[in-house]
């Protein structure tokens, strides 16, 4: 296998398109699971690399986890024998460094390395060290081995996070979850993903709640899951497919995701004039109904307009008549796509908007200095053309697959294997609607 698509664009895709669950909560309820008493089971769990990339890695934990059936994981914590974890699987996917929650908790102390990952940015894990220290972990960095090495006997205390985190957040979450004590986080991260964690533990005995941006957690002895759990469906997927809907001038209907999870990125939708009509509160009809208008967007977390979804959107907006921009403030480095859509046609500049508060307005760390390329200008209507390139990062994949669907001729996309991180059966799914794609 060539890693890479053949795509040939030009087509309106339409039809239905079924949603896998989201990656963001699978990965976290399978680290999750190791807390647990007995076997835990997940059902609509996404056979993406990711998913696949830690099951490898809890099984060098000793830890028996399996697919079982279709989308079903099979976990028995019990066999979590080992306090290490392996660095090279460590270094493909970078939920690896929540595995700090379940070793502390059954081992006291553990060695975990440096996270890997999508590389979009510096991505440090500063402020969620600040939280464990700040809960009762004692953690220091041993640069010799590249190994965290943390011990842990109780976790009590509150915290406030500087600015959100949201693993961080669902990582002390984890931590504080067995015990005896409370734990009050503040500034924390309102994800629904966030939310799907915490339910699927109050689910199995633990007592979790949530006033705003403050999370409540009142420790429990154990958590023993009573009847398996479905995750939520995949919100970025569900973007994904609208904006292939409307790029192509297509129709496609998505579903089992509720309003509340997108309502921006719906907003946003209509002031573009894209058409959506809603089917039920969670089940969405996405179509081109003519002309698109440029928009402005800044990117910040829930309930705004979300980081993953802006290169997605920033395809759609060389298909709109006028100037549009995209202000990138979650993550540095997100837009490796742009050299990539420019070899199609696209027509993008970076821009410099004015900050007021540089410090405040970023949620990745800033130096003094304000930082280059966080913000682009895209000017449409462009027509795509045909082009060879290259995938960089997950969302970035997914962003470029939609330009060459939109395209004119056959592209060829390299890099398959990293959007197959996030998405599953991406050939099959954009076949069964029109789309000519298939893996070299
Ligand atoms: N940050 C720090 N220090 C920290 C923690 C975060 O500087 O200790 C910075 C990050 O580098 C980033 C910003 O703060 O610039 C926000 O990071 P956050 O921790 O909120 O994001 P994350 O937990 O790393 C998750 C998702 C992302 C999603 C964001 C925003 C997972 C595995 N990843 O990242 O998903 O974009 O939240 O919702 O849940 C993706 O799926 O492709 C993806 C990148």
């Amino acid at each position: 296998m060539e890693d890479a698509y053949r795509v040939v664009g030009g087509k309106p895709l339409k039809g239905e398109v079924k949603l896998s669950g989201a990656k963001n909560v699978a990965l976290k309820t399978i680290i999750a699971a190791l807390l647990f008493k007995n076997q835990v089971v997940l059902k609509n769990i996404p056979v993406i690399n990711d998913v696949v990339e830690l099951i490898h890695l809890i099984n060098g934990l000793g830890v028996k986890a399996s697919f079982t059936d279709t989308n079903t994981i099979t976990i028995d914590p019990s066999t979590l024998t080992s306090n290490k974890v392996d660095m090279l699987h460590a270094s493909k996917i970078r939920v690896s460094f929540m595995l700090f929650a379940p070793l502390l908790h059954r081992f006291k102390e553990c060695f975990v390395p440096n996270p890997g990952g999508c590389r979009i940015g510096a991505r440090p894990i500063d402020r969620i060290i600040a939280g464990m220290r700040s809960l009762g972990v004692s953690l220091a960095y041993n640069s010799q081995t590249g190994f965290y090495e943390a011990s842990m006997n109780k976790v009590r205390g509150e915290f406030t996070f500087e600015k959100t985190t949201h693993t961080g957040t669902e990582l002390l979450v984890m931590l504080a979850v067995l015990g005896t004590n409370t734990v009050v986080l503040h500034n924390a991260a309102s994800e629904p993903e966030i939310d799907d964690l915490i339910e699927f533990l109050n689910a199995s005995g633990a007592q979790i709640t949530r006033n705003g941006d403050s999370v409540t957690i009142h420790g429990v002895s154990e958590l023993t899951q009573n009847e398996p759990f479905a995750i939520t469906n995949d919100r970025n997927e569900l973007v994904t497919y609208a904006v292939l809907a409307i790029a192509t001038k297509g129709d496609i209907t998505v579903g089992d995701i509720p309003r509340s999870h997108i309502d921006e990125f719906l907003k946003m939708l209509e002031k573009t004039g894209g058409g959506c009509e809603l089917l039920s509160d969670t089940r969405f009809r996405f179509f081109y109904k003519g002309h698109l208008s440029p928009t402005n967007i800044e990117t910040a977390p829930h309930p705004g307009f979300m980081t993953d979804w802006q290169p997605n959107w920033a395809v759609l907006m060389t298909q709109a008549t006028g100037e549009s921009t995209i202000h990138e403030r979650i993550f540095e480095n997100r837009f490796v796509y742009v050299a990539e859509l420019e070899k199609l046609g696209a027509k993008i500049e970076y821009i410099s908007p004015e900050i007021e508060n540089i410090e405040s307005f970023y949620h990745f760390s800033v130096n003094k200095e304000k930082p280059d390329e966080q913000a682009i200008k895209i000017i449409g209507l462009t027509p795509l053309h045909n082009a060879v390139l290259r995938i960089h990062d997950l969302r970035a994949g997914a962003c470029l697959l939609i330009a060459a669907l939109v395209a004119d001729g056959e592209s060829i996309i390299k890099g398959s294997t990293i959007l197959e991180r996030g998405y599953e059966n991406i050939v099959e799914k954009i076949t069964s609607i029109g789309g000519d794609v298939s893996k070299l």
